[in-house]
């Protein structure tokens, strides 16, 4: 029987400068994940790559005096390096400017035109070129580009639509009849309730304002656009109405799209109508993760707050960077970038919890039975505990895993971790060791403690490849024991094997304060711990950690699950926010839109009845009455204080 299949994708990233750590999660996530599967036995494959055209492009490579062929190699290079760095085993890079690719583009709008789903027609609307969006009149914010905030320029030309909304009901009744289909389930709302109810507009297709793209064949002076060049790479990969190998076959329709929660609009709406009017099955999964925020915004180039993981990976290790990029990004929400976060979870879940497992299961293993366990073994008190958690313990990261929900799968293997060092505190090794009538209880206890870090050495193994080689390096475990199936029972690492103390795993990094931007977490605790303040008193260095911003509140509705709650989107300066604030019994939603409010802007993120809420705003109260506090005068970004 041939294996179960597993395709998924990354999102295709612009070439248009060199990549962070925002990206680098997709794709150590989709790596991650097609590990694991590779390890369950399935025939999985990742796909990543590039979409390399576009008005942008074509100016930024003039600037540079380059064609925007040489300008988009240069940069790709970087990008499959930086992959390199971050060991991603993808299946496949594809580019935009692939032939093959430009040849699936070609035939598609071709078809789609002759079967009438696309026309010709006259542009006209607001244009943001950074963004490469069009905007229409009503969401244009003050003339200014509702995503990026910077102004958008009038623009008509003749172009080519596609009738989206002809599709819009067969869509509707696919995602309602497959609840798996948009992930996690609060994204399905915020598309049915904000785009797919209201109506669709029909998809401008291509241009003829610059030349940077695939030429339409029949029609000279277009170039095809954005969304139907760049989303059909997921097929055009695969062979589909081009001369590559056919693939289509083994691998679609794609088990998941892994993509950020900006562009799930475009692969929940767009991309499933496109397949319906190709007549092929549309992807099983759309997961939409959160980003990787900074100070409580997105990290983006404009801002120039980028954070560069080639550097952090010279810094702290490829692994370091892999689990705390995974272990920070919770199910769906958002994640914090933050340097100190990524040393505390090196200092305390990679060296002290981890590593310090793996010495000292070593060097008791070398100092008591120069490195060989002995198979005379007794069982004891401890064990059975130990022995449950680990057996259950691949089921229950396994779900996790297929769910993609990596930061709780880690936190289960670390559980593991957690109670193999707490074995060690319960039998005390180093007393059995004193007394010669105790070694076979002392090598029964080694052994649980080797066979456990056997079974976490597999589990770690997509999440952090290398430092699961170094591992089983150390374990002297080869292939044949590592293997998913190898860690259903306990009991499988082999007899007679002579374990080998290698480098540590992780050297605890030290915290040089004049190397630090900002003191670790625990160092403003202890801080904290000292000083005695009045009760009720706060210091004005504690009054200084709330970020107060003046925000606008630029569209306001109530929340599709919860009446009490009301859903803002606000402006805040150039950085977009939504807030959901339980004022629904005060306000009504078109009453808000226009009101200038104060924002706690760095509150950290959280779900509330399925929908992120990136801040709080202030509201004045007494009894029954609540008046949101409102400023005059001062624009949208300023800073209270
Ligand atoms: N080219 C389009 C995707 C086309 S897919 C058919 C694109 N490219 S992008 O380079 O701008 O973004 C690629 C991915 O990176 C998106 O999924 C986006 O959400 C993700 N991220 C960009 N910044 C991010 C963070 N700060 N955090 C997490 N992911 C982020 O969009």
């Amino acid at each position: 029987m041939s294996p179960k299949t597993f395709y998924i994708t990354t999102p295709i990233y612009y070439p248009s400068g060199s990549l962070h750590i925002g990206h680098t999660y997709t794709t150590v996530a989709a790596d991650t994940i097609t590990r694991f599967k590779k390890l369950k036995g399935y025939d999985a494959y990742l796909l990543t790559g590039t979409d390399e055209h576009g008005q942008k492009i074509e100016k930024a490579a003039a600037e540079a005096g380059m064609t925007p062929q040489a300008y988009v190699d240069d940069i790709v290079t970087g990008i499959k390096t930086l992959w390199d760095t971050m060991n991603i085993n993808y299946d496949q890079f594809i580019r935009t400017t692939d032939p093959e690719h430009e040849k699936t583009i070609q035939r598609i709008f071709k078809k789609l035109h002759d079967q009438g789903d696309i026309y010709k027609s006259n542009y006209e609307g607001w244009y943001c070129t950074p963004c490469e969006s069009f905007w229409t009149e009503g969401q244009i914010v003050d003339g200014n580009c509702p995503d990026c905030g910077r102004p958008v320029e009038k623009a008509s030309e003749e172009a080519y639509f596609f009738k989206m909304s002809k599709y819009a009901d067969r869509l509707l009744k696919h995602i309602e009849d497959h609840p798996e289909f948009i992930q996690p389930e609060s994204r399905k709302n915020e598309m049915i309730n904000n785009f797919i109810r209201p109506g669709l507009q029909d998809l401008c297709v291509s241009r003829t304002s610059f030349t940077w793209g695939v030429p339409v064949d029949f029609d000279p002076g277009h170039v095809v656009y954005v969304w139907i060049d760049a989303l059909p790479n997921y097929i055009s990969a695969l062979g589909y109405l081009n001369d590559k190998p056919d693939l289509m076959d083994r691998y679609w329709p794609a088990d998941v799209h892994l993509v950020g929660k900006d562009i799930i609009r475009f692969h929940t709406i767009y991309w499933p109508i496109i397949l319906m009017a190709l007549e092929l099955p549309l992807p099983k999964k759309v997961y939409g993760h959160g980003w990787i925020l900074l100070k409580g915004g997105k990290m983006s180039k404009s801002v120039g707050n980028v954070v560069d993981p080639v550097v952090l990976v010279n810094k702290y290790g490829v692994d370091a960077l892999r689990y705390h990029v995974l272990r920070e990004m919770n199910y769906g929400s958002d994640g914090v970038y933050n340097e100190d976060l990524l040393v505390s979870h090196i200092n305390s879940d990679l060296a002290n919890d981890l590593g310090n497992l793996l010495s000292r299961t070593l060097a008791m293993t070398v100092k008591y039975f120069d490195g060989v366990i002995p198979k005379d073994r007794e069982t004891g008190e401890f064990d059975e505990d130990i022995i449950a958690l680990a057996e259950k313990t691949s089921g229950i990261v396994s779900d996790y895993m297929d769910k993609l929900d990596f930061s709780r799968a880690l936190e289960e293997i670390w559980k593991l971790i957690s109670r193999s060092n707490k074995y060690i505190d319960e039998t005390q090794p180093w007393v059995l060791g004193k007394d010669p009538s105790k070694k076979s209880r002392l090598a029964q206890v080694m052994y649980i403690l080797t066979e456990s870090l056997r079974i976490v050495t597999v589990l770690i193994s997509s999440a952090m490849p290398e430092t699961s080689k170094k591992i089983a390096e150390q374990l002297k475990c080869s292939v044949d024991y590592l293997t998913w199936d190898s860690i259903q029972a306990f009991g499988g690492y082999p007899e007679g094997i002579k374990v080998e103390r290698g480098e540590a795993l992780f050297p605890r990094i030290e915290i040089e304060k004049k190397e630090m931007k900002t003191e670790t977490k625990k160092e403003v605790e202890v801080k904290e711990k000292h000083e005695v303040l009045p009760e009720g008193l706060i210091t004005i260095d504690d009054f200084a950690k709330v970020e107060l911003r003046v925000a606008e509140v630029v569209a306001c509705e109530v929340h599709p699950d919860a009446d009490r709650l009301l859903v803002l989107q606000l402006m805040v300066g150039q950085e977009k926010r939504q807030v959901v604030s339980g004022i629904a019994k005060y306000y009504k939603p078109e009453e808000l839109v226009g009101k200038t409010v104060i924002l706690v802007a760095n509150l950290k993120p959280v779900n509330l009845r399925g929908l992120e809420s990136n801040g709080m705003i202030l509201a004045a109260t007494k009894g029954k009455k609540l008046s949101l506090v409102t400023v005059d005068g001062i624009a949208s970004g300023g800073k209270v204080s």
